[in-house]
C-alpha cells in the first residue's frame, strides 16, 4: 500500500476483534512513534503500552469510562502517551515564539504510530478523555499523560473504510502566488 493509500484508509476504530497483536507489528508501530520529528529533537514523550487483560482492566475506567469510549475495553492493546519535560533547546525555542511545542511533537508521533499500525494491517483509536490525574498515580508517571491509543486487529478485518468527512480544500487551503 503506498502512502497515499494508507492516509484513506487509516480510520479510527471503535470495534475490535479479540485476536492478539503481534509482538513484532507492535514494536516496529512503536518504532515509528519513536523515529517522529520533534522541535530541537526533544521528544518529549514517553509511551506505556499495556497488554495483559488484568492490567488492560486497570487502566479501562481511566480512559474507557465515559460512555463514548466504552469501545476500548475490546482493544487487545491500549497505549497512554505520556508527556514529558523537554530538553533545554526545546523548551527555550518554545519560549521563543511563546510556545509550548509538545503537543505538536506528541500529535505527531501519535500520528506516525497510527499510520505505522495501519500499514501492519492493525487498527487504531487515539482517545483524548482521560482521567489525567488518576492515570497518572496508577502508572506513577512523573510526566502527563495526555492521549491513549487503542489498539488492535478491527472486528471486521478488510471492511472498506468509511470515507472521510472533512472540510472542503476550498475552505482551509489556500495557495498564495
Ligand atoms: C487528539 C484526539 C483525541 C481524540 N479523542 C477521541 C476520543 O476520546 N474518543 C474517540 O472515539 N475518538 C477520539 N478521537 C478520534 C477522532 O474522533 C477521529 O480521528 C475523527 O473523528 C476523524 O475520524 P478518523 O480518525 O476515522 O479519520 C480523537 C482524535 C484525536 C486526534
Amino acid at each position: 500500500m503506498n502512502f497515499y493509500e494508507l492516509v484513506k484508509t487509516r480510520e479510527s476504530c471503535r470495534d475490535y476483534s479479540p485476536r492478539q497483536v503481534e509482538r513484532e507489528k507492535l514494536d516496529r508501530a512503536l518504532g515509528a512513534a519513536l523515529a517522529a520529528p520533534s522541535a530541537c529533537n526533544g521528544q518529549p514523550w514517553r509511551y506505556t503500552v499495556v497488554i495483559g487483560e488484568e492490567k488492560r482492566a486497570e487502566l479501562l475506567p481511566l480512559i474507557g469510562g465515559t460512555s463514548m469510549n466504552k469501545f476500548a475495553r475490546n482493544a487487545p492493546v491500549l497505549i497512554v502517551v505520556e508527556q514529558t519535560a523537554t530538553s533545554v533547546s526545546a523548551s527555550l525555542g518554545g519560549k521563543h515564539v511563546g510556545e509550548d511545542f509538545r503537543p505538536f511533537d506528541i500529535g505527531m508521533s501519535v500520528m506516525q504510530l497510527c499510520l505505522a499500525a495501519s500499514a501492519e494491517g492493525l487498527s487504531t483509536c487515539i482517545i483524548g478523555m482521560l482521567k489525567i490525574a488518576e492515570i497518572k498515580k496508577l502508572y506513577s508517571m512523573k510526566g502527563a499523560p495526555c492521549l491513549a491509543v487503542a489498539l488492535g486487529y478491527a472486528a471486521e478485518e478488510g471492511k472498506p473504510p468509511r470515507g472521510k468527512q472533512r472540510k472542503s480544500a476550498e475552505d482551509v487551503l489556500s495557495f498564495i502566488e
